[in-house]
Order: structure tokens, then sequence, then C-alpha cells
């Protein structure tokens, strides 16, 4: 798959290394995971270290104890949910790929985490209607984070399977401006302006977009929660 190249600029990165250093701190069990997802060859497309701790600080401050994830890769979003959960919280994350999963499963062993985390293999239009059936409690916050194309529907999902109040976050909303540029023909480009469209005539949620630079470029991600 060609991946968009990912200019950055050097104060960017030395204000995610300030940010790393200052609020984040050495972490070896979350820099461990990345380790061995780059030893595997998984795409380094990871959120980044400072987008991770925004998501589980969105976690802590919201009391959430259910969250679904989709898009695992090796499992570092993940991990940085997990740990925001009290004892008896638990993320459920889908992945496509079964060798992403497999680096997952065993990060998320290496990290202490795997009774809070249930991995589901598989393509998520596939996976959503069979957990949708189970009937489990709502989720308190979802991250969607797999294949751009079908964001429109994993936002559809999402809702579905939230309640009010419940947290939804989508990443790579702004890919370098391109998501502004409706003559863009790229189908993960077309799939985020499909999201805006959506959520432009969706009243059970309101939402914003943050722009974000750093260490991965220029992109942003969506922020929203479901209303009463
Ligand atoms: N959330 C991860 C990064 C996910 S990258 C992190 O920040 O650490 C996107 C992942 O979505 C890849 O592993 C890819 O294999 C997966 N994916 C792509 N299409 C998918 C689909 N249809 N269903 C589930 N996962 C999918
Ligand atoms: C890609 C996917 C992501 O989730 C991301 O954060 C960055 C890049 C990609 O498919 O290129
Ligand atoms: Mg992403």
């Amino acid at each position: 798959m060609t991946r968009m190249a990912k200019p950055t600029h050097p104060a960017w990165i030395a204000m995610d290394e300030l940010i790393e250093e200052k609020l984040l701190g050495r972490d070896p069990v979350l820099e461990g995971a990345l380790v061995a997802a780059e030893l595997a060859g998984l795409p380094s497309i990871q959120v980044s270290a400072a987008q991770g701790k925004l998501l589980y600080l969105l976690a802590r401050m919201a009391g959430v104890r259910r969250v679904l994830e989709i898009g695992t890769l090796g499992g570092y979003s993940t991990l940085w949910l997990a740990r925001a959960l009290p004892a008896e919280g638990r993320v459920v994350t889908l992945e496509v790929e079964p060798r992403h999963a497999a680096v997952a499963r065993e990060n998320f062993v290496r990290a202490g985490l795997s009774d809070k985390i249930e991995l589901r293999v598989g393509a998520a239009l596939e996976l959503l209607p069979v957990l949708a059936a189970q009937k489990g409690p709502p989720f308190d916050l979802t991250f969607l984070d797999a294949d751009k194309q079908h964001n429109a529907d994993y936002l559809k999902w999402a809702i579905e399977l939230s309640r009010p109040g419940s947290i939804i976050v989508i990443d790579n909303v702004v890919r370098e401006g391109a998501v502004a540029d409706e003559t863009n023909e790229d189908e993960r480009v077309r799939g985020t302006r499909r999201v805006y469209e959506l959520l432009a005539s969706e009243r059970r949620v309101s939402a914003t977009a943050l722009q974000t630079v750093g260490v991965k470029g220029y992109d942003g991600f969506i922020l929203a929660v479901v209303n009463p």
C-alpha cells in the first residue's frame, strides 16, 4: 500500500521530544511494544506518544470502563487505552491482519495487560455486526483508526454501540490538508471526507477536529461526544 509522505519540521520534532521528556517520561513497556512492532516489520503508523497519552487522559478524565478500538496494528494505542482503565475495564480491539494481531497479542502479554484486552481478528465491517448482536454494555470510548475508506461506516457503528456521553475519536482526519481538497481521489481521503459529511448532518453527536503537528507530520483527529 502506498503511504502518504509525512513531511515534518525540526521544531515539531523538537517539541514532541520536549513533551515526551517532560510530560511522558521513559516508558520501557510502551517503548518495548514499538521495538517489537518494528522488528516484526509492521509499518510505523501508530499514534505518537503524545497522542497515545491524550487517549489515555481522555479515558481517565471521563472514567471510561469500556473501549472499542478499530485498527490495532501492534497494539500501541491499545496499551495506552488499556492502562487508563480500572481493574474491571476492557478494550475490545479489531484487526484484520493476523500478522499485526500476533505482534499485538505478544505486546499485551509483555505489558501484563492481556486480561484487559480482547483482540478480535477480522474485517471490522464483519466483526462489528457480531459485536452488536452480542448486546454487551455500551462502549464509553471508541477510537477509529483502521482503513480510512470505511470510516463513515465505522462511525455509524460506533454511535450504535455507544451511550449518551460516550466519546468517539477518529484519527488521521487532516492528512496534510489533503482532506480539505474535494478533488483528491485517494480513497482514504474521500473516506475521511465522508466522515465530515456524515457529521455535518448527524444530530446524535457533537464534534470538533484538532489539527496536529509533530513526529508524525501534519495530521489531526476528530473528537466527538454522543448527545443525550
Ligand atoms: N491504532 C494503532 C494503529 C492502527 S494502523 C496505533 O495507533 O497503535 C491501522 C490498522 O488497521 C492496521 O493494522 C490495519 O491492518 C488495520 N485495518 C485495516 N483495514 C482493516 C479492517 N477492514 N478491519 C480491521 N482492521 C483493519
Ligand atoms: C496510516 C494509517 C494511520 O492510522 C495513521 O495514523 C497514519 C498512516 C496509513 O495507512 O498510511
Ligand atoms: Mg492513525
